[in-house]
C-alpha cells in the first residue's frame, strides 16, 4: 500500500516536470534560436522566389486580364508562397539580421502583415484582391531597400 502510493507520487511528480519542460520549450526563448542565414540569404532562398510567384501570379496587358491563377492548385502554391514571405518577415526581425528596432521592425512587420493578406486573397482566389495586396507588399520591399540597401 505504501509502495504504491511512492509510486504515483512519484509517477505524478514526474508527469508534472515533463509538462513543465514541454511547457519551457514552447515558450520559444529567443536565445534559443539559431539563425542561420544573412539577410542576403534570406532574400535569396525565401523572399526572392516566393514573392516573385505572387509578383507573376496576375497579368494585365492593355488593360485586359492575360493571366492569373486557374486550378485549385495553381491558388494554393500561390497562397503558400505569400505564408512563406509572410514568416520570411518575422526572421528578419530577429537578431542579428534585425538593423535596429525602428523602421528595419516596421518595414519587416508591413512585410508580414501584407504577405498575410496575399495568402488570404489567395485563399479566397480573389484577383482584385491579389493585386491590391501585392502592391502593399511591394511597397514593403522597396521602403526597407530604399533605406537599407547597401549603397555602392
Ligand atoms: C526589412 C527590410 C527588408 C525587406 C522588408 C525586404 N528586404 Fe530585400 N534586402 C534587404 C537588405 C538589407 C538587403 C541587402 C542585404 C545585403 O546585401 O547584405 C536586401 C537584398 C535584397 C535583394 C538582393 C539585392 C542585391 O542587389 O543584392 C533582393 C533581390 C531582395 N532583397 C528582394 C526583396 C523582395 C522581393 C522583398 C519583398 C517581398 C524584400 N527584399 C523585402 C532588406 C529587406
Amino acid at each position: 500500500m505504501h509502495t504504491t502510493t511512492t509510486v504515483r507520487v512519484l509517477a505524478a511528480t514526474l508527469l508534472l516536470t515533463t509538462l513543465g519542460a514541454c511547457r519551457g520549450s514552447e515558450a520559444a526563448d529567443p536565445a534559443t534560436y539559431t539563425p542561420i542565414a544573412t539577410v542576403d540569404q534570406v532574400m535569396d532562398a525565401i523572399v526572392v522566389p516566393s514573392s516573385d510567384a505572387v509578383f507573376d501570379a496576375v497579368v494585365y496587358e492593355n488593360g485586359a486580364l492575360v493571366q492569373a491563377p486557374k486550378t485549385d492548385d495553381d491558388w494554393f502554391r500561390l497562397q503558400m508562397h505569400a505564408l512563406a514571405v509572410a514568416e520570411a518577415g518575422n526572421l528578419l526581425m530577429m537578431p542579428p539580421r534585425a538593423k535596429d528596432t525602428g523602421e528595419w521592425d516596421m518595414f519587416a512587420h508591413a512585410m508580414v502583415t501584407s504577405g498575410a493578406a496575399v495568402a488570404k486573397a489567395a485563399e479566397s482566389k480573389d484577383v482584385e484582391g491579389l493585386l491590391e495586396t501585392g502592391g502593399e507588399l511591394y511597397r514593403a520591399c522597396a521602403g526597407c531597400h530604399e533605406k537599407y540597401l547597401p549603397k555602392e
